[in-house]
């Protein structure tokens, strides 16, 4: 898919206030800092459409991109940057569950992992929650850049079997990096697929 359209729509808490239900979207969630504003621009080839930050806790509403006229784009805030339950608690008690939990039109939720930890169990209870709401998601690891190879390769083999130990099928994943692109384009075909799945078209013939 090329992108030839990316603008930023609005801002909000609440989902009866977010634009028009009727066309596929794919939300971006995870860890403070993980990168989720930095891969947003990087899939858009442009850097200033999401507020990036080197301090976490940049990105504090659910904020809506309309790409090619076709398909959402969201921005949502990260969770808890101390490893603390308490903090995924209160996210998920508050506006994000509502938006994850409510919003008709997603396809897809991204939860963005950075490639260079350990499997934090914040994320594992995070997408367990996820599964027990039965919401869709796949996992993007983050700043690739950062790491060897072979380093890389063994992180990602390390989570997948972490993740085996709860779930029988691992998710679908993407190794990505802001900063080289690495994983753009499976992320954009992975989404062009998804766009002309049938969930997306039957979206496109509801009237919101
Ligand atoms: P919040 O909005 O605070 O939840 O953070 P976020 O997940 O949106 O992270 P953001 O995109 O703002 O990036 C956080 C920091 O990580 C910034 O300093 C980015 O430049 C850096 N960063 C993000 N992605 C990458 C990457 O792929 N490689 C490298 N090297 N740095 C990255
Ligand atoms: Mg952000």
């Amino acid at each position: 898919m090329i992108i030839k359209k990316a603008q930023f729509l609005m801002s909000n808490t609440e989902v009866a206030k977010c634009p028009s239900a009727n066309l596929p979207e794919y939300a971006f969630i995870g860890r403070s800092n993980v990168g989720k504003s930095s891969l947003i621009n990087m899939i858009t080839n442009n850097k200033k459409l999401a507020k990036t930050s080197n301090k976490p806790g940049k990105t504090q509403l659910i904020n809506h991109f309309l790409i090619n006229d076709e398909w959402y784009l969201v921005d949502l805030p990260g969770y808890g940057y101390a490893k603390t339950s308490r903090q995924l608690r209160n996210i998920w008690a508050g506006f994000i569950k509502k938006y994850l939990t409510q919003r008709e039109n997603i396809v897809c939720i991204f939860v963005l992992i950075d490639a260079r930890h350990e499997p934090q169990q914040i994320d594992l209870d995070f997408m367990y929650k996820l599964t027990m709401n039965q919401l869709p998601f796949s996992i993007v690891f983050t700043k690739a850049d950062k790491l060897s190879k072979t380093r890389l390769a063994k992180n990602i083999e390390k989570y997948i079997n972490k993740m085996l130990e709860i779930w029988d099928v691992a998710p679908e994943y993407f190794i990505t990096s802001s900063t080289t692109t690495q994983g753009r384009l499976e992320l954009l075909e992975y989404i062009e697929k998804l766009n002309n799945s049938d969930v997306s078209n039957d979206l496109k013939s509801k009237v919101y």
